[in-house]
Protein backbone atom coordinates (compact mmCIF):
# COMPACT_ATOMS: atom_id res chain seq x y z
CA UNK A 1 0.00 0.00 0.00
CA UNK A 2 1.63 3.42 -0.77
CA UNK A 3 1.88 6.32 1.10
CA UNK A 4 -1.85 8.77 1.45
CA UNK A 5 -0.56 11.76 -0.01
CA UNK A 6 -1.26 15.24 1.88
CA UNK A 7 -2.00 18.65 0.76
CA UNK A 8 -2.00 21.12 3.35
CA UNK A 9 -3.24 24.45 3.09
CA UNK A 10 -1.91 27.34 5.63
CA UNK A 11 1.44 27.02 7.49
CA UNK A 12 0.50 28.73 10.65
CA UNK A 13 0.25 27.93 14.19
CA UNK A 14 -1.74 24.75 13.24
CA UNK A 15 -0.16 24.06 10.18
CA UNK A 16 3.41 24.08 11.74
CA UNK A 17 2.32 21.97 14.49
CA UNK A 18 0.82 19.24 11.82
CA UNK A 19 3.82 19.37 9.47
CA UNK A 20 6.29 18.51 12.71
CA UNK A 21 3.93 16.04 14.17
CA UNK A 22 3.77 14.00 10.86
CA UNK A 23 7.35 13.78 10.77
CA UNK A 24 6.73 10.69 12.90
CA UNK A 25 4.23 9.45 10.24
CA UNK A 26 6.45 9.24 7.02
CA UNK A 27 6.01 5.74 6.44
CA UNK A 28 2.14 6.69 6.39
CA UNK A 29 1.97 9.84 4.60
CA UNK A 30 3.61 12.46 1.98
CA UNK A 31 3.37 16.01 2.51
CA UNK A 32 3.38 16.83 -1.14
CA UNK A 33 2.54 20.10 -1.23
CA UNK A 34 1.74 23.18 1.26
CA UNK A 35 0.00 26.83 0.43
CA UNK A 36 0.42 29.91 2.11
CA UNK A 37 -0.08 33.42 1.94
CA UNK A 38 2.89 34.93 2.10
CA UNK A 39 5.70 32.59 0.61
CA UNK A 40 8.85 34.83 2.10
CA UNK A 41 7.72 34.52 5.85
CA UNK A 42 10.39 32.46 7.96
CA UNK A 43 8.89 29.31 9.03
CA UNK A 44 9.47 27.62 12.52
CA UNK A 45 10.16 24.73 11.40
CA UNK A 46 13.94 22.75 10.96
CA UNK A 47 14.72 21.60 7.58
CA UNK A 48 11.74 22.53 5.97
CA UNK A 49 11.63 22.00 2.10
CA UNK A 50 10.43 25.30 0.73
CA UNK A 51 9.99 23.82 -3.05
CA UNK A 52 6.78 21.99 -1.98
CA UNK A 53 5.39 25.57 -0.97
CA UNK A 54 2.86 27.64 -3.36
CA UNK A 55 1.21 31.10 -2.70
CA UNK A 56 -1.59 29.45 -5.16
CA UNK A 57 -3.88 27.07 -2.58
CA UNK A 58 -5.96 25.88 -5.66
CA UNK A 59 -2.74 24.02 -6.87
CA UNK A 60 -3.68 21.80 -3.90
CA UNK A 61 -7.31 21.31 -4.53
CA UNK A 62 -6.57 20.28 -8.17
CA UNK A 63 -3.28 18.52 -7.82
CA UNK A 64 -4.56 14.99 -8.99
CA UNK A 65 -1.61 13.11 -7.14
CA UNK A 66 -3.28 14.69 -3.25
CA UNK A 67 -5.70 12.28 -1.76
CA UNK A 68 -6.71 14.55 1.37
CA UNK A 69 -6.62 18.25 1.26
CA UNK A 70 -5.74 19.63 4.67
CA UNK A 71 -7.11 22.54 5.42
CA UNK A 72 -5.57 25.04 8.56
CA UNK A 73 -6.00 28.61 6.84
CA UNK A 74 -9.14 29.71 8.80
CA UNK A 75 -11.90 32.48 8.00
CA UNK A 76 -14.89 31.52 5.49
CA UNK A 77 -13.10 32.74 1.88
CA UNK A 78 -11.86 31.33 0.08
CA UNK A 79 -11.59 28.04 2.51
CA UNK A 80 -15.38 27.13 1.06
CA UNK A 81 -14.62 27.63 -2.42
CA UNK A 82 -11.13 25.59 -1.76
CA UNK A 83 -12.91 22.56 -0.40
CA UNK A 84 -15.79 22.44 -2.45
CA UNK A 85 -13.59 21.96 -5.32
CA UNK A 86 -11.52 19.60 -3.40
CA UNK A 87 -14.60 17.43 -2.71
CA UNK A 88 -15.73 17.90 -6.28
CA UNK A 89 -12.12 16.59 -7.13
CA UNK A 90 -12.87 13.22 -5.45
CA UNK A 91 -10.53 14.84 -2.09
CA UNK A 92 -10.89 13.65 1.28
CA UNK A 93 -10.84 16.47 3.81
CA UNK A 94 -9.73 17.34 7.07
CA UNK A 95 -10.23 20.57 8.35
CA UNK A 96 -9.77 22.97 11.78
CA UNK A 97 -11.92 25.45 10.64
CA UNK A 98 -15.39 26.28 12.98
CA UNK A 99 -15.90 29.23 11.28
CA UNK A 100 -16.41 27.45 7.71
CA UNK A 101 -18.19 24.40 9.41
CA UNK A 102 -20.89 26.47 11.13
CA UNK A 103 -21.63 28.34 8.34
CA UNK A 104 -21.29 26.19 5.11
CA UNK A 105 -21.21 22.76 6.84
CA UNK A 106 -24.37 21.60 5.36
CA UNK A 107 -23.09 22.23 1.86
CA UNK A 108 -19.89 20.92 2.33
CA UNK A 109 -21.10 17.37 3.94
CA UNK A 110 -23.89 17.34 0.98
CA UNK A 111 -21.01 17.62 -1.60
CA UNK A 112 -18.94 14.88 0.61
CA UNK A 113 -21.63 12.54 0.43
CA UNK A 114 -22.39 12.93 -2.88
CA UNK A 115 -18.72 12.45 -4.05
CA UNK A 116 -18.55 9.51 -1.39
CA UNK A 117 -15.21 11.52 0.38
CA UNK A 118 -15.11 12.40 4.19
CA UNK A 119 -14.35 15.82 6.05
CA UNK A 120 -12.96 14.83 9.29
CA UNK A 121 -12.96 17.85 11.46
CA UNK A 122 -11.96 16.68 14.77
CA UNK A 123 -9.89 20.21 15.66
CA UNK A 124 -12.78 22.74 15.17
CA UNK A 125 -14.19 22.00 17.98
CA UNK A 126 -12.27 22.06 21.37
CA UNK A 127 -8.68 21.52 19.87
CA UNK A 128 -6.99 18.95 21.07
CA UNK A 129 -10.18 17.69 23.08
CA UNK A 130 -11.60 14.65 21.53
CA UNK A 131 -15.10 15.20 21.47
CA UNK A 132 -16.34 14.30 17.55
CA UNK A 133 -14.68 10.93 17.23
CA UNK A 134 -16.12 9.64 20.72
CA UNK A 135 -19.69 11.10 20.22
CA UNK A 136 -19.68 9.12 16.87
CA UNK A 137 -18.16 6.08 17.76
CA UNK A 138 -18.23 4.79 21.68
CA UNK A 139 -21.01 7.30 22.23
CA UNK A 140 -23.24 6.27 19.31
CA UNK A 141 -25.71 4.03 21.58
CA UNK A 142 -26.70 7.11 23.30
CA UNK A 143 -29.33 10.11 22.99
CA UNK A 144 -27.91 12.68 23.78
CA UNK A 145 -29.72 15.96 25.22
CA UNK A 146 -27.18 18.28 26.60
CA UNK A 147 -24.12 19.80 26.05
CA UNK A 148 -22.39 22.52 27.60
CA UNK A 149 -19.04 23.86 28.30
CA UNK A 150 -16.23 25.72 28.07
CA UNK A 151 -14.81 25.79 24.44
CA UNK A 152 -12.95 29.87 24.54
CA UNK A 153 -9.49 29.68 26.00
CA UNK A 154 -9.15 33.11 25.79
CA UNK A 155 -11.85 34.37 27.43
CA UNK A 156 -12.02 31.94 30.04
CA UNK A 157 -8.19 33.12 30.70
CA UNK A 158 -9.44 36.53 31.04
CA UNK A 159 -12.28 35.43 33.44
CA UNK A 160 -9.82 33.69 35.65
CA UNK A 161 -7.23 36.92 35.71
CA UNK A 162 -10.03 39.44 36.10
CA UNK A 163 -11.02 36.81 39.35
CA UNK A 164 -7.54 36.38 40.77
CA UNK A 165 -6.56 39.72 40.38
CA UNK A 166 -9.60 41.37 41.24
CA UNK A 167 -8.57 43.60 37.68
CA UNK A 168 -10.54 44.95 34.78
CA UNK A 169 -12.06 43.17 31.63
CA UNK A 170 -9.72 45.93 29.87
CA UNK A 171 -6.41 45.93 31.72
CA UNK A 172 -6.71 41.94 31.81
CA UNK A 173 -7.43 42.02 28.13
CA UNK A 174 -4.41 44.40 27.54
CA UNK A 175 -2.29 41.92 29.18
CA UNK A 176 -3.43 38.47 27.30
CA UNK A 177 -2.64 40.56 24.43
CA UNK A 178 0.81 41.21 25.43
CA UNK A 179 1.12 37.66 26.41
CA UNK A 180 0.20 36.29 22.95
CA UNK A 181 -2.94 34.88 24.68
CA UNK A 182 -5.64 37.41 23.28
CA UNK A 183 -4.91 38.34 19.34
CA UNK A 184 -4.73 42.15 18.40
CA UNK A 185 -8.87 42.09 16.92
CA UNK A 186 -9.73 39.90 20.02
CA UNK A 187 -13.95 40.29 18.74
CA UNK A 188 -14.07 36.95 17.42
CA UNK A 189 -13.30 35.31 21.18
CA UNK A 190 -14.10 38.21 23.39
CA UNK A 191 -17.99 38.60 21.77
CA UNK A 192 -18.43 35.03 21.76
CA UNK A 193 -18.31 34.17 17.58
CA UNK A 194 -15.47 31.62 18.34
CA UNK A 195 -17.60 29.74 21.04
CA UNK A 196 -20.63 29.83 19.24
CA UNK A 197 -18.95 28.64 15.71
CA UNK A 198 -18.06 25.57 18.14
CA UNK A 199 -21.40 24.91 20.11
CA UNK A 200 -22.99 24.76 16.59
CA UNK A 201 -20.91 22.02 15.15
CA UNK A 202 -21.17 19.82 18.41
CA UNK A 203 -24.72 20.03 19.04
CA UNK A 204 -25.14 19.78 15.25
CA UNK A 205 -23.10 16.03 15.94
CA UNK A 206 -24.81 15.16 19.44
CA UNK A 207 -28.04 15.52 18.63
CA UNK A 208 -28.01 14.19 15.26
CA UNK A 209 -30.00 17.34 14.22
CA UNK A 210 -28.98 20.66 11.93
CA UNK A 211 -28.16 24.11 14.30
CA UNK A 212 -28.05 26.97 12.18
CA UNK A 213 -25.61 29.43 13.69
CA UNK A 214 -28.50 32.47 12.87
CA UNK A 215 -30.75 31.02 15.42
CA UNK A 216 -28.00 30.56 18.64
CA UNK A 217 -28.12 33.53 20.98
CA UNK A 218 -24.61 34.57 21.45
CA UNK A 219 -23.18 37.47 24.06
CA UNK A 220 -19.78 37.77 24.87
CA UNK A 221 -17.98 38.92 28.12
CA UNK A 222 -16.93 42.58 27.82
CA UNK A 223 -19.93 43.69 29.77
CA UNK A 224 -18.29 41.71 32.67
CA UNK A 225 -16.97 44.33 35.32
CA UNK A 226 -14.48 43.64 38.11
CA UNK A 227 -17.58 44.19 40.40
CA UNK A 228 -19.49 41.57 38.82
CA UNK A 229 -16.80 38.99 39.44
CA UNK A 230 -16.92 39.84 43.03
CA UNK A 231 -20.34 40.94 43.94
CA UNK A 232 -20.35 36.82 42.50
CA UNK A 233 -17.65 35.41 44.55
CA UNK A 234 -19.23 36.78 47.77
CA UNK A 235 -22.99 34.86 46.76
CA UNK A 236 -20.62 31.67 45.57
CA UNK A 237 -20.50 31.79 42.53
CA UNK A 238 -17.73 32.03 39.25
CA UNK A 239 -18.43 33.81 36.11
CA UNK A 240 -17.81 31.95 33.02
CA UNK A 241 -18.69 31.80 29.24
CA UNK A 242 -20.60 28.99 29.11
CA UNK A 243 -21.47 27.44 25.48
CA UNK A 244 -24.76 25.07 25.84
CA UNK A 245 -27.13 23.09 24.03
CA UNK A 246 -29.93 21.68 24.90
CA UNK A 247 -32.75 19.45 23.36
CA UNK A 248 -36.21 19.68 25.18
CA UNK A 249 -38.65 16.73 25.24
CA UNK A 250 -40.36 17.96 22.16
CA UNK A 251 -37.00 17.79 20.10
CA UNK A 252 -36.54 21.64 20.22
CA UNK A 253 -33.19 22.87 20.30
CA UNK A 254 -32.30 25.54 22.87
CA UNK A 255 -28.44 26.24 21.96
CA UNK A 256 -26.24 29.58 22.92
CA UNK A 257 -22.91 31.08 24.37
CA UNK A 258 -23.31 33.61 27.18
CA UNK A 259 -21.58 34.62 30.74
CA UNK A 260 -22.86 32.74 33.47
CA UNK A 261 -22.64 32.43 37.31
CA UNK A 262 -21.17 28.90 38.13
CA UNK A 263 -21.82 27.43 41.60
CA UNK A 264 -17.97 27.41 43.07
CA UNK A 265 -18.85 23.66 43.29
CA UNK A 266 -19.70 22.54 39.85
CA UNK A 267 -17.09 21.17 37.68
CA UNK A 268 -16.75 23.85 35.26
CA UNK A 269 -16.07 26.83 38.17
CA UNK A 270 -13.10 25.10 38.69
CA UNK A 271 -11.95 25.25 34.81
CA UNK A 272 -9.40 27.97 34.41
CA UNK A 273 -6.57 29.46 32.37
CA UNK A 274 -7.00 28.49 28.82
CA UNK A 275 -8.10 25.04 29.38
CA UNK A 276 -11.55 24.09 27.76
CA UNK A 277 -14.18 21.52 29.25
CA UNK A 278 -17.10 19.65 27.77
CA UNK A 279 -20.15 18.12 29.68
CA UNK A 280 -22.06 16.12 27.87
CA UNK A 281 -25.38 14.03 29.46
CA UNK A 282 -26.56 10.94 27.09
CA UNK A 283 -28.51 7.72 27.78
CA UNK A 284 -27.56 5.43 28.95
CA UNK A 285 -24.13 6.80 29.76
CA UNK A 286 -25.16 9.72 31.83
CA UNK A 287 -23.26 12.74 32.81
CA UNK A 288 -19.03 12.31 31.27
CA UNK A 289 -16.76 15.70 31.24
CA UNK A 290 -13.75 15.93 28.97
CA UNK A 291 -11.36 18.93 29.55
CA UNK A 292 -7.50 19.83 28.25
CA UNK A 293 -5.74 22.29 25.60
CA UNK A 294 -8.44 23.44 23.35
CA UNK A 295 -5.99 25.41 21.35
CA UNK A 296 -2.04 25.66 20.75
CA UNK A 297 0.49 24.05 18.19
CA UNK A 298 0.86 20.73 19.48
CA UNK A 299 -3.16 20.16 21.09
CA UNK A 300 -4.69 21.42 17.93
CA UNK A 301 -2.04 19.28 16.09
CA UNK A 302 -2.70 16.31 17.92
CA UNK A 303 -6.60 16.21 16.92
CA UNK A 304 -5.73 16.99 13.12
CA UNK A 305 -3.05 14.39 12.69
CA UNK A 306 -5.47 11.41 14.43
CA UNK A 307 -8.02 12.48 11.91
CA UNK A 308 -5.25 11.93 8.94
CA UNK A 309 -3.77 8.92 10.38
CA UNK A 310 -7.70 7.65 10.69
CA UNK A 311 -7.69 8.28 7.13
CA UNK A 312 -4.45 6.55 6.34
CA UNK A 313 -6.57 3.53 7.65
CA UNK A 314 -8.95 3.24 5.34
CA UNK A 315 -8.59 5.00 2.39
CA UNK A 316 -7.56 2.86 -0.77
CA UNK A 317 -8.27 -0.01 1.42
CA UNK A 318 -11.90 0.21 1.46
CA UNK A 319 -14.39 1.79 -1.20
CA UNK A 320 -16.29 3.23 1.43
CA UNK A 321 -13.82 4.56 4.51
CA UNK A 322 -15.09 5.65 7.67
CA UNK A 323 -18.77 5.45 7.21
CA UNK A 324 -19.36 5.91 11.53
CA UNK A 325 -17.39 8.73 10.52
CA UNK A 326 -19.51 10.04 8.34
CA UNK A 327 -22.22 13.03 8.24
CA UNK A 328 -26.11 10.85 8.38
CA UNK A 329 -28.56 13.84 9.01
CA UNK A 330 -30.17 16.14 7.10
CA UNK A 331 -33.13 17.21 9.37
CA UNK A 332 -32.55 20.60 10.78
CA UNK A 333 -33.55 21.45 14.47
CA UNK A 334 -36.21 22.94 15.32
CA UNK A 335 -34.56 26.01 17.91
CA UNK A 336 -36.23 27.96 20.92
CA UNK A 337 -35.39 31.70 21.03
CA UNK A 338 -33.80 33.23 23.93
CA UNK A 339 -37.34 34.97 24.56
CA UNK A 340 -38.63 31.68 25.12
CA UNK A 341 -36.18 29.91 27.74
CA UNK A 342 -36.49 30.15 31.58
CA UNK A 343 -33.12 30.99 33.49
CA UNK A 344 -31.90 32.18 36.78
CA UNK A 345 -30.71 35.75 37.06
CA UNK A 346 -27.93 37.96 38.37
CA UNK A 347 -29.11 41.92 38.63
CA UNK A 348 -26.73 44.28 39.49
CA UNK A 349 -28.97 47.69 40.35
CA UNK A 350 -27.57 51.09 41.08
CA UNK A 351 -30.49 52.83 43.28
CA UNK A 352 -31.09 56.08 45.06
CA UNK A 353 -30.85 55.17 48.89
CA UNK A 354 -34.24 56.00 50.15
CA UNK A 355 -36.82 53.84 51.91
CA UNK A 356 -38.95 51.59 50.26
CA UNK A 357 -36.33 51.41 46.84
CA UNK A 358 -35.93 47.38 47.65
CA UNK A 359 -39.80 46.97 48.18
CA UNK A 360 -39.68 48.83 44.71
CA UNK A 361 -37.69 46.01 43.30
CA UNK A 362 -39.62 43.52 45.00
CA UNK A 363 -42.98 44.81 43.96
CA UNK A 364 -41.57 44.87 40.14
CA UNK A 365 -40.67 41.91 40.46
CA UNK A 366 -43.41 40.41 41.97
CA UNK A 367 -45.47 41.63 39.79
CA UNK A 368 -44.19 40.13 36.33
CA UNK A 369 -43.57 36.54 38.55
CA UNK A 370 -40.14 36.59 39.40
CA UNK A 371 -39.24 34.97 42.54
CA UNK A 372 -35.97 36.38 44.41
CA UNK A 373 -33.97 33.72 45.78
CA UNK A 374 -30.72 35.83 47.35
CA UNK A 375 -30.52 39.82 47.49
CA UNK A 376 -27.16 41.96 48.84
CA UNK A 377 -26.90 45.28 49.17
CA UNK A 378 -23.63 46.65 51.21
CA UNK A 379 -24.24 49.50 53.22
CA UNK A 380 -24.70 53.05 50.93
CA UNK A 381 -22.66 55.98 49.46
CA UNK A 382 -23.48 59.64 48.93
CA UNK A 383 -27.53 58.69 48.45
CA UNK A 384 -26.94 55.70 45.98
CA UNK A 385 -26.78 52.59 46.92
CA UNK A 386 -25.83 49.05 44.46
CA UNK A 387 -28.69 46.24 45.15
CA UNK A 388 -28.13 43.02 43.43
CA UNK A 389 -30.34 40.01 43.45
CA UNK A 390 -30.55 36.51 42.16
CA UNK A 391 -33.50 35.53 40.65
CA UNK A 392 -35.07 31.79 41.45
CA UNK A 393 -36.12 30.45 37.27
CA UNK A 394 -38.34 32.65 35.19
CA UNK A 395 -39.01 33.55 31.80
CA UNK A 396 -36.33 36.11 30.01
CA UNK A 397 -39.72 37.61 28.15
CA UNK A 398 -40.91 38.31 32.23
CA UNK A 399 -37.26 39.52 33.12
CA UNK A 400 -36.85 41.89 30.08
CA UNK A 401 -40.49 43.39 31.17
CA UNK A 402 -39.79 43.44 34.71
CA UNK A 403 -36.03 45.50 33.67
CA UNK A 404 -37.99 47.75 31.17
CA UNK A 405 -40.19 48.64 34.36
CA UNK A 406 -37.30 49.31 36.91
CA UNK A 407 -35.81 51.42 34.48
CA UNK A 408 -38.45 53.71 34.30
CA UNK A 409 -38.85 53.80 38.27
CA UNK A 410 -37.94 56.74 40.17
CA UNK A 411 -35.61 54.62 42.50
CA UNK A 412 -33.45 52.73 39.84
CA UNK A 413 -31.13 54.68 38.36
CA UNK A 414 -29.36 52.00 36.09
CA UNK A 415 -29.58 48.19 35.65
CA UNK A 416 -26.08 47.55 35.50
CA UNK A 417 -25.59 43.98 35.00
CA UNK A 418 -27.41 41.25 34.05
CA UNK A 419 -26.06 37.49 33.77
CA UNK A 420 -27.64 34.36 33.67
CA UNK A 421 -27.44 31.90 37.00
CA UNK A 422 -26.49 27.89 36.23
CA UNK A 423 -28.41 26.23 38.32
P1 LIG B 1 -2.73 31.24 11.46
O1 LIG B 1 -3.23 32.61 11.19
O2 LIG B 1 -1.62 31.05 12.41
O3 LIG B 1 -2.32 30.53 10.08
C1 LIG B 1 -3.07 30.68 8.92
C2 LIG B 1 -2.22 30.16 7.76
O4 LIG B 1 -2.99 30.22 6.57
C3 LIG B 1 -0.96 31.00 7.51
O5 LIG B 1 0.12 30.14 7.27
C4 LIG B 1 -1.29 31.80 6.27
O6 LIG B 1 -0.17 32.05 5.44
C5 LIG B 1 -2.22 30.84 5.55
N1 LIG B 1 -3.11 31.54 4.63
C6 LIG B 1 -3.96 32.54 4.89
N2 LIG B 1 -4.62 32.91 3.76
C7 LIG B 1 -4.16 32.11 2.78
C8 LIG B 1 -4.43 31.99 1.40
N3 LIG B 1 -5.33 32.76 0.80
N4 LIG B 1 -3.76 31.05 0.69
C9 LIG B 1 -2.85 30.24 1.28
N5 LIG B 1 -2.55 30.29 2.60
C10 LIG B 1 -3.20 31.21 3.33
O7 LIG B 1 -4.02 30.39 11.91
P2 LIG B 1 -4.06 29.15 12.92
O8 LIG B 1 -3.03 28.17 12.53
O9 LIG B 1 -4.09 29.65 14.31
O10 LIG B 1 -5.53 28.59 12.62
C11 LIG B 1 -5.82 27.85 11.46
C12 LIG B 1 -7.22 27.25 11.58
O11 LIG B 1 -7.27 26.38 12.70
C13 LIG B 1 -8.35 28.26 11.79
O12 LIG B 1 -9.50 27.80 11.15
C14 LIG B 1 -8.53 28.24 13.30
O13 LIG B 1 -9.82 28.65 13.69
C15 LIG B 1 -8.32 26.78 13.58
N6 LIG B 1 -7.92 26.47 14.94
C16 LIG B 1 -6.85 27.11 15.49
C17 LIG B 1 -6.43 26.79 16.77
C18 LIG B 1 -5.24 27.44 17.37
O14 LIG B 1 -4.90 27.09 18.50
N7 LIG B 1 -4.57 28.37 16.70
C19 LIG B 1 -7.17 25.78 17.58
C20 LIG B 1 -8.23 25.11 16.87
C21 LIG B 1 -8.60 25.48 15.60
P3 LIG B 1 1.08 32.96 5.91
O15 LIG B 1 1.71 32.18 7.03
O16 LIG B 1 1.93 33.05 4.72
O17 LIG B 1 0.49 34.27 6.37
N1 LIG C 1 -9.30 31.41 19.85
C1 LIG C 1 -9.60 30.13 20.39
C2 LIG C 1 -9.57 30.18 21.90
C3 LIG C 1 -8.61 29.07 19.96
O1 LIG C 1 -9.20 31.20 22.50
O2 LIG C 1 -9.95 29.20 22.51
C4 LIG C 1 -8.88 28.55 18.60
O3 LIG C 1 -10.01 27.71 18.60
Amino acid sequence: MGKLKLGIIGLGTVGCGVVKTLRNFSDQVEIVRIAVHNLNKKRNIDNLDESILTDNPFEIVDDKDVDIVVEVMGGVNPAFQLLKKAIENGKHIVTANKELLAKHGEELFQAAKEKNVVILYEAAVAGGIPIIMPIKTILRSNKITKVKGILNGTTNYILTKMDEDCASYEKVLKEAQELGYAETDPTGDVEGFDAAYKIVTLATIAFGKRIKIDNTYREGITKISAKDIQRANELGYKIKLIASAELNSDNVADVRVHPMLVPKEHVLAKINNVTNAVMLSGEPVGEIMFTGPGAGEFPTASSVVGDILALCAEVKRTAYPLPMMRCNHSETAESLSIDETTNRYYIMLNTIDTPGAIGVIGTICGKHNINLSDILQKGSQGGKAEVVIITGLCNEGNIKDALDEMKKSNVIEEVKSLIRVMN
